[in-house]
Order: C-alpha cells, then structure tokens, then sequence
C-alpha cells in the first residue's frame, strides 16, 4: 500500500499542490526522495529520520521510497518536511485517524526533536486551500497569516506528535493561538503635517499621489526629500482587501512578512543605489521577489537616483509599463506583481548646493552636466513631475504652525480624484493611451492658447506636450472639473518648466 499526503511549495508567490507518496518495502534500508527535489528537500531525509525518532516513532528500517508529484515541477523548499514525516509515520500502519486524509493539506519544517518552525508562503497556501475546499495544517506561529484567508478551516499544530495526536482525535480542544489585528494608520512613518514649509512640493506629492505619476525631487542635503516620500503612503487610499492580500502574499513568499496577519500600510521601499541587479526585481537561485515586488501597491523611492547603475535602472521599464516583472530560468518563468509609484530623489550637483541660498557650489558645470546625465532617458521618461524641494530656512522650522492640508485631507482629495479617473478611464491618469489622453482632455479655449503659446515659446517635444496634459488632468480632477481650465494648465505647466535636466548651468 502506498501513503498519500497533500502538501504545497510554491511558484513564485502562488501555491501549486504537491502530492506525498510514500512506500515501504523490503530490501536493504534506504530513504529516497524523487520528484526533482532540490538540495534542502534532500537534506530534509536527516531531518525527518530524527524528528520521528524524537517523537518516539519508529523509524522503518525497510526501505522508503517517497514520490514528490507532480515530478516535473522542481520541488525547492522545506515546508513538504511534515507530509513527507506524517506519510512515513502512517504508513507504518499502527495509526488510526479519525480525519479522512483526502481533504487535508499539511505544511510545515521540522527540527530534529520533531517540533514544528514556520514556513513562508502560508497565505499562499491557504488560498490555495480554500478554492479547493481543503483544511489547512500549519505551524503554530503562521497560524495568524492563515487565518486572514475567510472561510477555509486552518488547523495549527506545534510538532509531530501534536499533529498526530490533532489527526487521531486525542487532542480535542485545540487552543487557537490568538490574531491581534495589526495597526493601520498609526504605523505611518511621516504625515504631511510633520513637513515644514514645502508647500508647492507637498502639493506636487498630491498632485502626483492622486493621478498615479511617478516624480523626481531635486534639492541639497537634508531639504526633506526623503521626508516628502515617506509621506505618500499616508496620503494614498487604504488598501483594498484584494492589494493587502496581494501585497502580504508577496511578504510572506519572501520571508519578510513581519505583521501577524495582513499588510494594513501601503510598502514604502528605499533601496539603496548599490543593490544589485537581482535585489532590484528579484530572481537568484531560490526565486525571491525584489524591492520592486516588495514595493507592489506601494511606492518604490530611490534616493540618490543619479548613484543607481543604468544597467539596474533600465530593468525598471518592464515592472513600470506592466506592473509586473517576469523572471525567467532554466527551469521556466515565474511572474511577480510588481505595481509601484515611483519617486526619486537627487541633489541638483555632485555637492549638492547648485542654487542653493545657504551654501557656495564647488562643482565646475561640465561636473554637474555630467552628473545629471547619468540618470537614464528611458526612466526619466516616465517621470511626469519634476520638483525643487529647497532648504527651508531656520526660522520656518521653528514655526509652529504647518502650512498645507494634512494626510487626511490630501488622501480624501486624492480618493476622490482617483473614482473620477477609474470611472472615466479605467485607468490612473499616468497610464493614459494618445487616444484616450485626446478624448478625455477637453480644454477650455484660454487653456488651450495658453498651452500652445508655452509649448511654442518652449519647443515642447511631444512628449512633453503629453506630460503637461496628463498633470493638468489630474489636477482639474482634483477639483471634480470636467473641463481643463486656465489655472490647471498654468499648474501643469510649473511642473515642467522647471525641467531641471535642460537647464543652462549659470553661476550668475
Ligand atoms: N521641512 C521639514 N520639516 C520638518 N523636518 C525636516 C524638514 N526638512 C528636513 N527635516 C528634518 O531633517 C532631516 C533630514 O531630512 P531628509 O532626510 O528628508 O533630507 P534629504 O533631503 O532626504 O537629504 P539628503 O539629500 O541628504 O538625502 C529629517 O529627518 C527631518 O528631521
Ligand atoms: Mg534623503
């Protein structure tokens, strides 16, 4: 007679059912593993033989033969360590369980003394389970993220021998272990209000928030950019249900998932500009998600953009058009979401104080040229704000009273602009087709002569052209007008003639 126990390892951030199948027969001892396991699914065999000793089972002295299926799917982790035990343990035949095995499925990896350690991916897993209406195993400690999955029974357990005992019915009362819900809008690290001063870059973070723009801030050191962008989180809408899920399925599929149950908070993710390739979307040999992924719903802040290497920089174009980045192996692909805003941050010059009131630039103007060149055209695309964020003078910060809306007014306002965009576009303006960017931008006639005149005056590239249209859209939005009025071109318009990166460099 053959065990089957049902187990999960996952593709990515999705969970795909493996099956256990264990035989015992005679012959010379062995204990083998087949299904293309990889090298920690192998080294689990020292670690099952222990762990069932240590729960005071005998180990067969007959030859195992255990059968990861499907066999063509590279089994790589060691969450099938107890479905491999419990299939070893049953097959031995002295056990009677009073849970049909069929509808159930068991994750988790064992340490040597048969206790049970936690495993990644478990919300994975218990979608999993509920679209097929299994009951779900899991370690004690992943119970929490488990059960943020409505509708699907989840079993927690702390070892094998407590399993066993849960399996044979002993165990009646199992404790459940109990799920704080994890905090919402207190955990965000910087609101609108704590920022001094900045009132038109505040503005332009909203501006940027509610039509989905990514946005580069230029300004010396310690001006408060990176302050700015920490505040996005606090100005976008909650997380639907859907995106909290997405975004802890992600989390967890990389071990990160530092919360009890779901993601509440929007990521914030700053990498630093000496990540590497696989660091910035992901990949390596175990498949992880990278900073982009982690950044899924969420915003993707790279400080000191000029510092980030090209080559890293230009993988961004995918996850930016799509909002999704395909890693692809030898053994095939995996896709992980990957829908971010991004926001950049960089000083005007090597030293940080062209145009700056406080300080004297050292940098020479084929220096600064030089340095502003390195941030690369095909992102720089894709940024539709550009904003001075300059130092605020001393007195300013001392004032007490903060100008601007706070977090909760900017999100309410962003909101509202966002349902407008989403029901006439079913999209965020940034996204928006030539066609569709046409059709929904009806300019009243002063607007419109006054965007001609600017882009004549100017040279506007097309492209430019579409930028300044896009900004415009959202801020009439903002205002729920339909039309695009005088002053929301005249606000658009800001944005982009200060484009830093064709300015002259002048010391005068
Ligand atoms: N407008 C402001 N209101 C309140 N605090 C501020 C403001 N600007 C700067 N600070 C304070 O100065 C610190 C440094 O600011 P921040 O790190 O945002 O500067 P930065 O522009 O990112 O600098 P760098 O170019 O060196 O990265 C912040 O942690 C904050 O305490
Ligand atoms: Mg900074």
């Amino acid at each position: 007679m053959v065990t089957k126990v049902k187990s999960a390892d996952l593709s990515g951030i999705y969970a795909y059912p493996v099956e256990v199948e264990v035989d015992l027969s005679g012959g010379l001892p062995a204990f083998n593993i087949v299904g293309l396991p990889d090298a920690s699914v192998r080294e689990s065999r020292d670690r099952i033989r222990s762990a069932i000793k240590n729960s005071r089972f005998d180990f067969p002295k007959s030859r195992i033969t255990v059968n990861l299926a499907p066999a063509d799917l590279k089994k790589e982790s060691s969450r099938l360590d107890i479905a491999i035990a419990l299939g070893i343990v049953l097959e031995q035949g002295n056990i009677k369980l009073n849970f049909p095995l069929d509808n159930c499925l068991f994750i988790g990896e064992l340490s040597l003394d048969g206790k049970i350690r936690g495993v990644t991916g478990v919300l994975s897993t218990a979608l999993f389970c509920k679209e097929k209406g299994l009951k779900l195993f899991v370690p004690e400690v992943n119970f929490c993220e488990a059960v943020s999955v409505k509708g699907v029974e989840i079993y927690p357990y702390t070892s094998l021998l407590d399993l066993i005992s849960i399996l044979t019915g002993e165990k009646e009362d199992n404790e459940l272990p109990e799920c704080s819900e994890s905090l919402g809008e207190e955990n965000y690290q910087v609101l609108l209000e704590d920022i001094k001063g900045h009132v038109q870059a505040k503005r332009a973070l909203i501006i940027a928030c509610a039509g989905g723009h990514n946005m580069l801030m230029y300004g010396p050191p310690g001006s408060g950019k990176t302050m700015l962008a920490k505040a996005i989180p606090s100005i976008l809408p909650d997380m639907t249900n859907k995106e909290q899920i997405e975004t802890t399925m992600i989390y967890s599929a990389g071990g990160r998932l530092k919360e009890k149950g779901l993601i509440k908070i929007r990521p914030f993710r700053s990498p630093h500009h000496t990540i590497s390739h696989v660091g910035l979307v992901g990949g390596g040999s175990k498949l992880l998600p990278g900073e982009v992924s982690y950044a899924h719903n969420g915003v993707l802040f790279l400080d000191e953009f000029p510092e980030f290497s090209r080559k890293t920089l230009e993988v961004l174009r995918q996850p930016m058009e799509d909002g999704v980045i395909t890693i692809t192996r030898a053994t095939g692909s995996v896709q992980f979401p990957a829908k971010f805003m991004l926001v950049a941050a960089m000083n005007p010059c090597p030293c940080g104080y062209y145009g700056s009131k406080e300080k004297e630039c050292v940098c020479t103007p084929t220096k600064i040229l030089n340095y502003r060149s390195k941030v690369s055209g095909p992102i720089l695309d894709r940024i539709d704000l550009i904003v001075n964020v300059p130092q605020i003078p001393i007195e300013k910060m001392r004032e007490v009273k903060v100008e601007g809306l706070t977090s909760k007014e900017a999100k309410e306002i962003v909101s509202k602009a966002m349902d407008i965009q989403f029901q006439r576009n079913k999209c965020l303006n940034a996204y928006l087709d030539a066609k569709t960017l046409k059709k929904v931008c009806k300019l009243e006639k002063d607007a419109e002569d006054m965007l001609i005149f600017a882009a004549n005056k100017n040279s506007f590239s097309s492209r430019t052209y579409t930028r300044v249209l896009k900004i415009a859209r959202t801020i009439a939005d903002m205002e729920e007008s339909e039309n695009i009025k005088l002053h929301h071109i005249a606000e658009a318009l800001q944005y982009k003639l200060s484009d830093f990166f064709s300015e002259n460099i002048s010391y005068d």
